[in-house]
């Protein structure tokens, strides 16, 4: 036999030897939908600013799984954000945490409240998960690479979300969702959600293919009507092509700096790369008001 013909017998599908099943065997992951208590492995994703009740309701109601950003606010708003959630579903839902502020209020909480999961992103905080973990909430970690996943596992963990650089919104890795998951999927025991750039079926199938338990999508969920979006926004990432996106390490700071993003591309964009791509501070139109959130907030260029 040549080489190629021993390459070829090794990776011939549906053939473990021995010593792989029994291996495979050992490392059988929780059933994520038994963990979540879900019927559809599918959850949409914490869309800071877009994804309230309604919507987190609306996935749970459909048998998939919500999740709540209420990061950043103060106990009473955490509470009512999941209190107006449980008016719309009786189903679970998990409240998203962002590591790099103080979360020790809203996490304390999550557990007065009762509620089903914490899923913490940017970052990671072993003390937030076994505190999440001695009150039995279940506990998701946001990763951007296989050594994170393992520590997040280590920590206690009971679901790894693998967010790959194609993912839109704040990003927190920078290896493609296609590599990423792989790598994850041999690092841990625990089951694996796939986010970043999966939109439809086939991206789910390719996410399973990979080792994801389900998958974790947010920009395709901005086009539901019950996500809290401007109309315009919503016929923006409705028309978008796959070429229409950007990644800024720092572009959009304003409210939380240096936590790089990826968005459409548009006029403040090109008008900042057209100017030499100046540092915050000498921007074009730096501090212009360009339009007002829902409560008549104003919202400043470059703010996130
Ligand atoms: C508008 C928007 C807001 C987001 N806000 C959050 C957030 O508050 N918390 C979080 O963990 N992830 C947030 N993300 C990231 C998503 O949870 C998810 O990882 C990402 O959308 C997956 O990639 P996809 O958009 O290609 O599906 C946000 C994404 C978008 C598009």
């Amino acid at each position: 036999m040549d080489r190629s013909d021993a390459g070829r017998r090794d990776f011939r599908p549906g053939r473990l030897s021995r010593k792989n099943h029994r291996r495979r065997q050992m490392r059988m992951a929780p059933d994520l939908r038994r963990v979540l208590g879900i019927e559809i492995p599918i959850l949409s994703s914490p869309l800071g600013g877009a994804s309230g009740p309604e919507l987190v309701a609306a996935v749970s109601n459909a048998g998939g799984y919500g999740v709540i950003p209420l990061w950043g606010d103060p106990a009473d708003k955490v509470r009512d954000g999941i209190r107006r959630t449980r008016e719309l579903t009786n189903r679970n839902f998990a409240v998203n945490l962002n590591m790099s502020l103080d979360y020790r209020e809203a996490l304390q909480t999550c557990i007065e409240e009762r509620v089903h999961a914490v899923s913490f992103f940017w970052g990671h905080d072993a003390g937030a998960i076994a505190t999440a973990k001695e009150a039995d909430l279940v506990v998701l970690s946001s990763v951007g690479s296989a050594a994170e996943a393992r520590m997040a596992q280590e920590a206690g963990a009971d679901i790894i979300v693998a967010q790959g650089y194609e993912a839109g919104g704040h990003v927190w890795g920078q290896v493609s969702t296609m590599a990423l998951i792989p790598a994850v999927s041999d690092a841990v025991d625990v089951p694996i959600l796939a986010a970043g750039g999966i939109a439809d079926g086939r991206g789910m199938a390719a996410a399973m293919m990979l080792g994801a338990a389900g998958v974790w999508v947010g920009t395709r969920f901005l086009a539901s009507h019950e996500a809290e979006m401007h109309e315009t926004f919503r016929a923006r990432v409705i028309a978008a092509t796959e070429t229409d996106t950007e990644w800024h390490a720092e572009l959009y700071d304003g409210h939380w700096p240096k936590a790089p993003h990826r968005t459409l591309k548009n006029p403040t964009s090109e008008a900042w790369r057209d100017a030499g791509r100046p540092p915050p501070g000498d921007r074009p139109g730096e501090n212009e008001v360009i339009g007002t959130r829902p409560g008549g907030a104003e919202i400043l260029r470059y703010e996130c």
